[in-house]
């Protein structure tokens, strides 16, 4: 049997409908996992359904919710665990990055970031994992950020939104290994998306970028995917409360 075999295996991603997620849900379902897509619903989920359809030819679940909104949460996870009777895999990837310095922060902003990118994955693990107890296995992995294990100006809060993100790896990592599930996160360097895209094509912000990554360019989705295909798989069952830098080398100095 091949390594990293997610046969059999149901994966929930959610924030899948571009960027990481998107490369993430592919990546689990070349791996044979049965994708649910999620997103917010006036996010069209589309383009990762077909990719996904015609490279594996099998249909991916669509669910989508605002993780920002426990109702939302509460309902989407009854209709998820009444047609599959159980998430495997959870992938915590939703986020937003709304870079105000300290000074110009407001409530708005703060609540925004803790809504999405703690309250609402911790939600879902939370809502999930007694069916992963039951199931006697399970995986959460959240994307987290390099912010959360440096401190990069101009960006304090989503800094402290991953930093809290793996303090909850820890902590639920450790409350749930008896049952048979490891909770990691992924901690990313800059890579180009929508949510980085408009920053990097700033030229003094693009040089301080690769200015820090030893590797001297930025990671590609392709290469945060494969860290969720092994975090996700059966031969990862001893890696718990970690985070996985995929950073190239920028925060070790
Ligand atoms: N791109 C990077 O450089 C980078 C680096 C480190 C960490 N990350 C993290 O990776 C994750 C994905 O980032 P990305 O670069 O693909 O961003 P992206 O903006 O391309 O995609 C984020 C997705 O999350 C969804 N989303 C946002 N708010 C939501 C909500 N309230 N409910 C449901 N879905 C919601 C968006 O609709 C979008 O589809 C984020 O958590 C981000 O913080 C990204």
């Amino acid at each position: 049997m091949s390594l990293f075999d997610l046969n059999g295996k149901v994966a929930l991603v959610t924030g899948a409908a571009t960027g990481l997620g998107q490369g993430i849900a592919l990546a689990l379902a070349r791996q044979g996992a049965t994708l649910v897509l999620s997103d917010k619903p006036e996010c069209s989920l589309k383009e990762t359904f077909l990719l996904i359809q015609k490279e594996t030819e099998w249909e991916a679940a669509l669910l989508p919710i605002d993780v920002r909104d426990p109702a939302q949460i509460d309902e989407g996870v009854t209709r998820v665990l009444a047609s599959f009777g159980r998430v495997d895999v959870l992938i915590n990837n939703a986020g937003i990055n709304r870079p105000k310095p300290g000074l110009e922060v407001d409530l708005e902003n703060w609540e925004d970031h803790y809504q999405t990118n703690v309250r609402g994955g911790f939600l879902l693990a939370q809502k999930l994992a007694p069916a992963m107890i039951e199931a006697k296995w399970g995986r959460v992995i959240w994307i987290s950020s390099q912010s959360g294990l440096i401190g990069i100006p101009g960006q304090p809060v989503y800094c402290s939104t991953k930093g809290a993100v793996i303090q909850l790896v820890r902590t639920l990592g450790v409350e749930w290994a008896k049952h048979g599930i490891t909770v990691n996160s992924i901690a990313p360097t800059f890579v180009e998306t929508n949510l980085t895209r408009r920053r990097l094509q700033q030229p003094e912000f693009l040089e301080f970028v690769l200015g820090k990554i030893p590797a001297g360019r930025l990671a590609t989705v392709e290469e945060i995917a494969a860290a969720a295909i092994f975090l996700a798989s059966k031969e990862a069952s001893m890696v718990n409360c970690h985070t996985l830098c995929v950073d190239g080398g920028w925060t070790a100095w």
